[in-house]
């Protein structure tokens, strides 16, 4: 599988060039199953390896996922550290596959407050990857987007502080060069799936354009099928950002 050439099932068919997937509902599916939350989240972690092969195969150039909140940490003790153990999993197990398919990983979030050898594994799947060109895979880890503006608040603020920056420098485009992984653009489709529809806490900044589709299937029943019928769903909203008329996806 190399991932950054469209296969011929995709050829004509315009997909956004960033997507970032809320994958919501690993908890309500386990208990429509009768099954423990966590297997709910390990299922989870094989419907991200199907949509991860599926964005490559698509042309998607960026795929975001938000994998861990920075309100997460207010779950019970028992499945912070299964979801933590399940990150651990997946870098461990997949890292080699991702960079063999030619994968980039990038990580926003905060690292300050995670366990040393996560941050390392982090670190590691960042540097491993750093020059492969084809999907950009980047994981929302620890991540809430008031936090991150107010980071950049931080750091921008500080510039200033030291002369480095003019207040009347502050711009919008400025004050994203403070935000993480600002280079990457802005997501053009948002998915959220298990019905709801909010985007809690994820890339508040960046969404101001975005496009969002709601699907309603549980996040472990996420498969390339939903990711078409979402992105078809893309394809049929009109884009403005506040002008007139583009079409999506052109
Ligand atoms: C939401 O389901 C999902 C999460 C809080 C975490 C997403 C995590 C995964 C898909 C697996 C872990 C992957 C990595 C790489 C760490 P929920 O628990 O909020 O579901 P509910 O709303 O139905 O309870």
């Amino acid at each position: 599988m190399q991932q950054s050439a469209p296969t011929a099932e995709n050829a004509g068919f315009h997909v956004p060039h960033h997507v970032a997937i809320i994958m919501d509902g690993n908890g309500r599916w386990a208990a429509q199953r009768g099954l423990p939350r966590h297997e709910g989240h390990r299922r989870g972690v094989e419907a991200l390896r199907r949509t991860v092969r599926a964005a490559g195969e698509m042309g998607i150039g960026v795929l975001t996922i938000f994998s861990f909140s920075a309100e997460n940490w207010s779950r019970p003790a028992t499945e912070v550290r299964e979801l933590m153990a399940l990150l651990r999993r997946f870098i461990r197990h997949d890292l080699a596959e991702l960079h063999r398919n030619n994968v980039r990983v990038r990580v926003i979030g905060e690292r300050e407050g995670l366990e040393a050898d996560i941050c390392r594994l982090l670190e590691e799947a960042e540097q491993l990857t750093r020059d492969n060109s084809g999907l950009v895979l980047v994981v929302a880890f620890n991540y809430g987007a008031r936090q991150e503006i107010a980071r950049a608040a931080r750091q921008l603020a500080a510039d200033v502080a030291a002369g480095r920056l003019e207040i009347s420098a502050i711009t919008a485009e400025r004050f994203s060069v403070y935000l993480d992984a600002h280079d990457i653009p802005d997501p053009d489709l948002i998915i959220r799936t298990s019905g709801e529809q909010r985007l809690s806490n994820f890339l508040l900044w960046q969404a101001a354009y975005s496009e969002l589709v709601f699907v309603p299937v549980h996040w472990p029943d996420f498969d390339r099928h939903a990711l078409q019928g979402a992105i078809a769903d893309f394809q049929r909203r009109e884009r403005r950002f506040g002008g007139l008329v583009t079409r999506t996806g052109s």
